[in-house]
């Protein structure tokens, strides 16, 4: 009685985490101690004064109702705020920003806005699923722009001008997921120039900027003709821990910032309002909480790298992001590695390959967990012996 799905859902990538996610299971109803580094999904609870903000605007009745497609002014307000003081990038809240539900839900629904049948898109590969995905729902095509180590992770943007590359949009994303590598201003003024010369609109995602160990990190906007050469996407979720509450924002371009209110006013029908609010009071807030959350995943990040090297691991600290990208052991591949961690020691990392064909020999950990657990992970990391360990001499 039910119809087959239609063809742009049989053209989705398979989904490469089903193996892992069942052996998770198994060991959970087995009763194992599963400790978990594949999601990142921050553990910290959103700071009390966002709470306390989002409780006093559930109070109003005003906030019950629809939202407005184009989210509250003052929600803009704050972001053009907030981004002149943290970047000194200068955004009209009426034309160059829109605030999102969540940035994966604008990252998945801008190529409807952009992209005709057939139509490529660069995607990095390594990378954030939705780039690819949210291409194929399009009907557009992915092609895979490849993250390679050998370039500190970013794209070879010489080469795709050789090459004489062609397509509708360019999503890149630092400081980056999964790999962790992070972008400078340099790079971001080179492809401004790219996206002048090739007339490939930039997407740049920017949800990790304030994750940082290493100082600021910069944002695309920055660099001078950038907002002709495309749009900047941030998120609230990773910076003040509110991935419950999905909120984000795109800005930039504003063709492409109307483009997408446009795709978004015929699906969705904006934030809730206190929600809204509650993200007003979260941009408002000093930059020491962000301080705060950055000394935490330093402190997790460096018990984590000691542990993977004295078990002889390849691994080094990273700059940004609560990611580590770690080599696999040579001659094994992704998916096996995680098989092993997870049926040995109970740890679950992320396949790389999950990530794209240029993601295999590696694996990602994520450290949204308790120091308490990243020790007991480490005691079991240093049981195992799938690398050769460091000779203590
Ligand atoms: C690179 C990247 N971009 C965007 C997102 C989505 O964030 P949001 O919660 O704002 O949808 C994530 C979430 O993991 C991510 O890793």
């Amino acid at each position: 009685m039910i119809p087959p799905v239609a063809r742009r859902l049989k053209r989705l990538p398979p989904y490469l985490f089903v193996a892992i996610d069942a052996l998770k299971e198994e060991l959970l109803r087995q009763g194992r101690d599963v400790i978990d580094m594949g999601v990142g999904d921050p553990d910290l609870p959103t700071p009390g004064f966002i709470r306390r903000a989002l409780v006093q605007a559930l109070r109003n009745p005003a906030h019950h109702r629809y939202p407005s497609n184009r989210g509250l002014l003052s929600l803009r307000q704050a972001i053009a705020r907030w981004y002149q003081k943290r970047f000194q990038v200068a955004l009209d809240p009426e034309t160059e920003i829109l605030p999102l539900i969540g940035s994966k839900e604008g990252i998945a629904h801008l190529p409807l806005g952009f992209v005709n049948p057939g139509d490529a898109v660069l995607v990095p590969d390594p990378g954030y699923p939705p780039y690819r995905t949210g291409t194929i729902l399009a009907g557009g095509r992915p092609v895979a722009v490849p993250l390679l180590a050998q370039n500190d992770f970013l794209p070879d943007l010489e080469a795709l001008q050789k090459r004489g590359v062609r397509a509708k949009l360019f999503f890149l994303n630092y400081p980056n997921n999964p790999t962790a590598a992070c972008a400078d201003g340099s790079f971001f003024r080179r492809l401004t120039t790219f996206a002048h010369k090739t007339g490939i609109p930039v997407c740049h995602d920017a949800a990790y900027s304030e994750i940082s160990f290493s100082g600021p990190q910069p944002s695309f906007l920055q660099s001078p003709g950038a907002k002709e050469a495309g749009i900047e996407f941030h998120s609230l979720s990773k910076t003040f821990q509110m991935t419950g509450f999905r909120i984000g924002w795109v800005a930039g371009n504003r063709q492409m910032v109307s483009a997408l209110a446009r795709v978004k006013s015929n699906i969705d029908s904006g934030i809730f309002e206190a929600i809204q609010a509650a993200g007003i009071r979260a941009l408002q807030g000093s930059s020491s909480q962000r301080g705060r959350m950055a000394a935490v995943y330093r402190r997790r990040r460096d018990l984590w790298v000691g542990a993977l090297q004295s078990a002889g691991w390849p691994a080094r600290p990273p700059e940004a992001t609560f990611y580590l990208w770690v080599r696999t052991p040579p001659g094994k591949k992704s998916q096996e590695v995680s098989s092993l961690l997870l049926r040995k020691a109970g740890i679950v990392a992320t396949p790389g390959v999950g990530f794209g064909r240029y993601g295999e020999g590696y694996i990602r950990f994520s450290l949204t967990l308790p120091l308490t657990r990243l020790q007991e992970a480490a005691r079991r990391m240093g049981r195992l012996s799938l690398w050769p360990k460091p000779s203590s001499g």
